[in-house]
């Protein structure tokens, strides 16, 4: 595999020997390109998503860390912007492997782990006063031939615990929202977050979205069972968690859409749907010394 860096230093680029790729900005490590080895992306990035590190990526995999969407309750994270601030921080670009030592000189052609960090000591001073703790976060990245996994490893590096939530907010991109169906939510309970944040179950063994929808799932059959979207019946993505038991589904629909300045072009709710794996229905209590680790595996087809 290659692994090639921007010529601002912005961006880390990897392409297998048979051509699939993943692209990462170092601005918030968020993946912003994911294609397969006949070119086709899989992830939606907004054409007005900033990518200069002056707001949160419209697209690709942001990461949510340490609190989702706003918590103005909760002591430690109340004061923190929208969805924390490590999709804003610029991580640290650790290193690249590939299986080779492990599984033969071949298997490292098949896969590439890009790692990145970000720690107390490398976020801006705003943020340190938003939210005072210890910490290091690793994010890793690995691309294989038909799947991209993402995991990322919290540790609380302070002398007292600290609460947090994490997610990985991906925007799947599709053909038409009107032909996709998701999976495996059946028997969910959920937090409806456009109707007050009343609790339900959901009833549909096949998730259509014909609206704004905008929902934290904790799925019946745990982490390990797949989440799939579907498009025209057949499976384009399939997620499958590690340590994570929430599924957000997001899809912001027409008028939502209308509305952030950085979502183009406006009818591009269509081709997109955001997945997202987390632990954001409640709070993981690190003490010190303590890690949660959390990743997703997607499948293509
Ligand atoms: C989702 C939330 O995860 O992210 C939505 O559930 C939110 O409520 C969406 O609108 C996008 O958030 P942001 O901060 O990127 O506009």
């Amino acid at each position: 595999p290659t692994v090639t860096f921007s010529d601002d230093n912005s961006k880390v680029t990897a392409v297998l020997p048979t051509g699939e790729s993943v692209e990462v900005l170092l601005y918030g490590a968020t993946v912003i390109s994911w294609k397969d080895d006949q070119g086709d992306e899989k992830l939606w990035l907004s054409e007005g998503a900033k990518l200069d590190g002056s707001k949160a990526v419209r697209g690709g995999i942001p990461l949510v860390f340490p609190v989702f969407g706003t918590a103005p309750d909760h002591a430690q994270t109340g004061k923190l912007p929208q969805h924390g601030f490590a999709r804003t921080s610029r991580w640290e670009f650790l290193g690249k492997s590939t299986s080779e030592s492990a599984e033969g000189k071949e298997a490292a052609d098949l896969s590439v782990k890009l790692d990145f960090g970000l720690s107390t000591g490398s976020v801006d001073e705003k943020t340190k006063e938003l939210w005072a703790y210890a910490f290091n976060l690793i994010y890793s990245v690995t691309l294989n031939r038909t799947s991209l996994t993402t995991a990322l490893v919290v540790t609380n590096d302070d002398d007292k615990p600290f609460e947090c939530q994490v997610l990985l907010h991906t925007y799947f991109k599709i053909k038409d929202i009107t032909a996709v169906e998701v999976t495996g939510l059946e028997g969910a309970s959920y937090i409806d977050k456009v109707d007050n944040a009343s609790v339900k179950t959901e009833s549909s063994a096949n998730l259509t979205i014909t609206g704004e929808t905008d929902r934290v799932y904790t799925p019946t059959g745990g982490p390990q069972a797949p989440v799939t979207i579907k498009e025209n019946g057949k499976t384009r993505y399939s997620v499958v968690r590690d340590n994570l038991n929430d599924v957000v589904v997001w899809n912001p629909w027409i008028e939502k859409a209308k509305s952030m300045g950085d979502f183009a072009p406006k009818e591009g709710y269509k081709n997109m749907i955001c997945v997202e794996a987390g632990s954001v229905r409640g709070w993981q209590t690190l003490e010190p010394g303590d890690a949660f680790e959390g990743a997703q595996t997607i499948t293509l087809g």
